[in-house]
């Protein structure tokens, strides 16, 4: 008589080590089957006295119904890991690196704009703006200049054709036109504005912008930046505008030994005019500033003319100020050691990767200006 204790262990036994599904197929047919050790067992209940059937009936039957059930237990375990495997084997890998990405650059000139607009900030100035396109009212007329100047002509000015009015607009050749507009619309609120509306006095604006002149070499281009500052209140004198300048200058070079000085110059809206000069040793192949005994001229700057206070509606018995005018790309070659003008604004994205600056690296006040 079959042993069925040792049967269902043999049974268990090759269930358990069953390693994929089809091996437990032939184990479950193998017991199982027509012709499997349990089907055969089951067959020879027919045989048997009644006696002997209660007896080995439920332990036949308990055997069989205890192997089936391992088997599906098995073969439920089984697919769960082949499940596991596939989606092991499947997975999509989605730490790896994403294919370099091409990193903008702040261009050297927006970076000393915001260098020069935070130092302005911190001495109370506000912002203004105005058209690149201007006409020959505020770009001309209004700041004093004589009817045949040179600055009017063919050669310095890029005008544009005349309009249905017969009116030649142009492209401003310096900032220097918002400290007219700046006035005036101080004077009338009404009237349309740019960003700045305009101030009533006392008056302390500086104008970043674009502006234009036909004119091209190493250290001309036709488009470049300047920085006005015009300053408007009661009995400011020539002192204010050199402390102004100065004060300026050591912040913006972060050096205390910044050496500056003052020559006469002419200009129609300031009188009298000046330009300043830093002192730089230009021997070597960049520009040092605070060493050295050469001069190099940064700024443009003077008392403004009375006709030009006079013009936007104010009394210069009253109202008296001081402007300047920096060459913007000019500073930052100075700063940053740039050899030629041009390249700033060719486009040529190696220029842009070696001179401009990150995001995060971008000199501020807080961290340090250079
Ligand atoms: N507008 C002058 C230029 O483009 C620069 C300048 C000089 C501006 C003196 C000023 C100033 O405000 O006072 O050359």
């Amino acid at each position: 008589m079959t042993d069925l204790t040792k049967l269902e262990a043999d049974l268990a036994a090759a269930v358990t080590a069953a390693p994929d599904a089809a091996v437990l197929e032939t184990v479950r047919v193998a017991a199982l089957g027509k012709s499997g050790s349990i089907s055969d067992l089951l067959k020879t209940l027919g045989a048997m006295s009644p006696d002997e059937r209660r007896e080995r009936g439920p332990a036949i039957n308990g055997l069989r119904d205890r192997i089936a059930g391992a088997i599906a237990e098995r073969k439920a375990a089984l697919e769960a890991g082949e499940l596991d495997a596939r989606l092991a084997a499947e997975r999509i890998d989605l730490t790896l690196p994403p294919p370099p990405e091409r990193r903008g650059r702040v261009h050297p000139t927006m970076q000393v704009l915001d260098e020069m607009i935070a130092v302005f900030a911190e001495m109370g100035f506000a912002l203004a703006e105005g058209p690149d396109i201007e006409d020959d009212f505020h770009n001309f007329t209004a700041l004093n200049f004589p009817p045949k100047h040179p600055a009017r002509e063919m050669h310095d000015t890029f005008w544009l054709p005349e309009d249905e009015r017969g009116e030649r607009k142009l492209l401003r050749t310096h900032t220097s036109p918002v400290q007219i507009r700046t006035m005036q619309q101080g004077q009338n609120k009404t009237l349309p504005g740019w960003i700045a509306q305009g101030q009533a006095p006392p008056i302390r604006v500086i104008v970043p912008g674009r502006v234009y002149r036909s004119d091209s070499d190493a250290t001309h281009t036709p488009m470049f930046h300047q920085m006005e500052g015009l300053v408007i209140d009661r009995a400011i004198h020539m002192g204010h505008l050199k402390w102004t300048l100065d004060a300026f200058c050591r912040r913006f070079f972060e050096s205390d030994s910044v050496v500056t000085r003052f020559r006469p110059h002419h200009f129609p809206f300031t009188e009298p005019s000046a330009e300043m000069d830093v002192k730089c040793d230009r021997s070597g192949k960049d520009v040092k500033i605070g060493q050295g005994e050469d001069w190099m001229e940064i700024v443009g700057c003077g008392m403004v003319h009375p006709n030009i206070i006079r013009t936007c509606g104010l009394d210069p018995d009253e109202w008296q100020g001081f402007a300047f005018g920096f060459g913007v790309d000019r500073l930052g070659t100075l700063k940053y050691g740039m050899p030629d003008l041009r390249d700033m604004f060719a486009s040529d994205v190696r220029w842009l990767q070696h001179y401009g600056f990150t995001a995060f690296q971008a000199p501020n006040p807080a961290t340090g200006l250079s």
